[in-house]
C-alpha cells in the first residue's frame, strides 16, 4: 500500500471525534476529595463560580433539552458514557444520575476522568481544547 495512503488514515483517525471521549464520566464528588486540600485547592475554588451552579441556579432549563448541553457535564447522544444526557434522556429517567452530572463541572473542561490506575503516570486528563464542553 503506498505510504501516502496511511498518513491520511492516520490523520482521520486522529481527527475523528469518536478519539476525543471514549472514558466514563466520573462525577465532581470524585475529585472533590483530592481536590480541596491546601495546595490542590480546585475544588473549593470551583465551588464559588458560575460553573457549580448553571444547573441548580436556572431552574428555567432543567427540563428543556436544548438548553441542559451547556448547562450540565458530559452531554454526548452518541456515546453511553455516563454523561448528563445518559440519566436525562433514561426511560425513566435516572435521578441519582441527573444528581451526580448536573451543573459545569470539572470534568467539562478536563475531559472524563477515570481513577484508579488511569490518574497519575497515565492520567486521562487532555490538554486538547476539543474536550471543552465535551
Ligand atoms: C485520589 C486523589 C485524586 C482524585 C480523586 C482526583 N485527583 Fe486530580 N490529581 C491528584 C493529584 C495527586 C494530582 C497531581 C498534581 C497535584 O498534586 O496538584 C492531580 C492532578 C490533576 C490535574 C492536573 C493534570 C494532571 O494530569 O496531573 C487535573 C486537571 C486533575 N487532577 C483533575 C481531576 C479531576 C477532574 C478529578 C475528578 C474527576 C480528579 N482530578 C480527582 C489527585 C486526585
Ligand atoms: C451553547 C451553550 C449554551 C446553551 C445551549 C445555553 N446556554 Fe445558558 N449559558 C451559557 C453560558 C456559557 C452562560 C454563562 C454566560 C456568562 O456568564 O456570561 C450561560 C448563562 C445562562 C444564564 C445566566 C445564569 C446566571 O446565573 O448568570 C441563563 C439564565 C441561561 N444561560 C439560560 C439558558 C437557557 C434558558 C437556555 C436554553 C433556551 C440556555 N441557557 C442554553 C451557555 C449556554
Ligand atoms: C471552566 C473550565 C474548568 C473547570 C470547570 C475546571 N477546570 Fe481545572 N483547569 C482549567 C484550566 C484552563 C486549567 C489550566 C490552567 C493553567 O494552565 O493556567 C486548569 C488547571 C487545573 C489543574 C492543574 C493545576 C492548576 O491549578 O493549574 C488541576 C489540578 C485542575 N484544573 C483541577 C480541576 C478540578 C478538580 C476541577 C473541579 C472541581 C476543575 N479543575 C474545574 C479549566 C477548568
Amino acid at each position: 500500500m503506498h505510504k501516502g495512503y496511511w498518513m491520511l488514515v492516520l490523520v482521520i483517525v486522529a481527527l475523528s471525534p469518536a478519539a476525543v471521549v471514549a472514558q466514563t464520566y466520573s462525577g465532581v464528588a470524585v475529585c472533590q476529595g483530592c481536590h480541596s486540600v491546601p495546595g490542590r485547592d480546585q475544588y473549593t475554588y470551583w465551588v464559588t463560580t458560575g460553573h457549580a451552579v448553571a444547573y441548580d441556579s436556572v431552574t428555567v432549563i432543567q427540563n428543556n433539552p436544548s438548553c441542559l448541553p451547556c448547562h450540565t457535564t458530559g452531554w454526548d447522544t452518541t456515546q453511553a458514557n455516563g454523561g448528563f444526557d445518559d440519566f436525562y434522556l433514561a426511560q425513566p429517567p435516572d435521578q441519582a444520575g441527573i444528581t451526580k452530572m448536573k451543573n459545569v463541572q470539572c470534568e467539562s473542561c478536563h475531559g472524563p476522568v477515570q481513577f484508579g490506575g488511569n490518574h497519575g503516570d497515565a492520567s486521562t486528563i487532555r490538554p486538547e481544547a476539543e474536550v471543552c464542553g465535551s
